[in-house]
């Protein structure tokens, strides 16, 4: 399942993102990279344990633990310090094809996560660059994402994917990974419906409707089967 989230960051936080990241030291992508993405990830990032991507990366997961709709799709139970890149086109920046490393440590905090959910949050406007767009590979084809400075994407971190060339402007976003109490993309995707469908049901009839209780239990129920915590 690909789920996209508006908003998760004001336009004003935006602005304020990239100030302070134009000011930072950016370093080459490929310190974070695995063995094979490392042949073809070409883009800079900031270097992961500097405060400025710690402290940005906070606030991002701050935003996005608020979002009903994140928590309902992803239901975190740890997520990755958020990272920084930028692909700039006067330096030929690309990701090709790769699959993200099934596990990542971080070498500050020690946390240890199984990726089941990669996460790009988008923060430069689509009309600031060409190219740059993130193609996902799924069971049912290519999906290729570009959003609005500020909305970010989830997507199986099962899912082979890259980034195409940017070939006018400049490409900044942050991207991440999670572990979800729900390993399987699919019961997870059969939960996140459910739960859609309970609050269209609430909406309509009211939380004590017999029928909206029934299916609101068997929600918890299906949680309570398949979490992990
Ligand atoms: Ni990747």
């Amino acid at each position: 399942m690909l789920t996209c989230i508006d908003g998760v960051l004001s336009k004003d936080d935006v602005a304020e993102f990239r100030r302070i990241m134009d000011a930072s030291e950016w370093e080459d992508g490929r310190s974070t990279a695995g063995a094979q993405s490392a042949m073809v990830k070409r883009n800079e990032q900031l270097p992961p344990d500097s405060e400025v991507a710690r402290k940005l990366g906070h606030r991002i997961i701050s935003a996005l633990t608020a979002s009903p709709r994140f928590l309902a799709a992803a239901i975190p139970l740890q997520i990755f310090p958020p990272l920084f890149n930028r692909y700039a086109a006067d330096s030929g920046h690309h990701f090709g094809l790769h699959v993200d490393n099934a596990i990542r440590g971080d070498r500050l905090t020690g946390l240890r996560i199984r990726t089941d959910l990669s996460v790009t949050l988008f923060l430069s406007e689509p009309e600031d660059y060409d190219g740059g767009e993130l193609v996902i590979e799924d069971t049912y084809g290519s999906h290729e994402v570009k959003l609005p400075a500020g909305d970010c994407v989830l997507y199986p971190s099962t899912s082979l994917h890259l980034v195409t060339p940017v070939t006018r402007g400049s490409r900044v976003a942050s991207f991440f990974w999670l572990q979800s109490m729900i390993r399987d993309d699919q019961a997870r995707s059969m939960i996140f419906d459910l739960d859609a469908a309970i609050q269209a049901l609430v909406a309509r009839l009211g939380r004590d409707d017999p029928e909206t209780v029934k299916l609101t239990g068997i929600y918890h129920n299906l949680i309570r089967t398949w979490a992990e915590v």
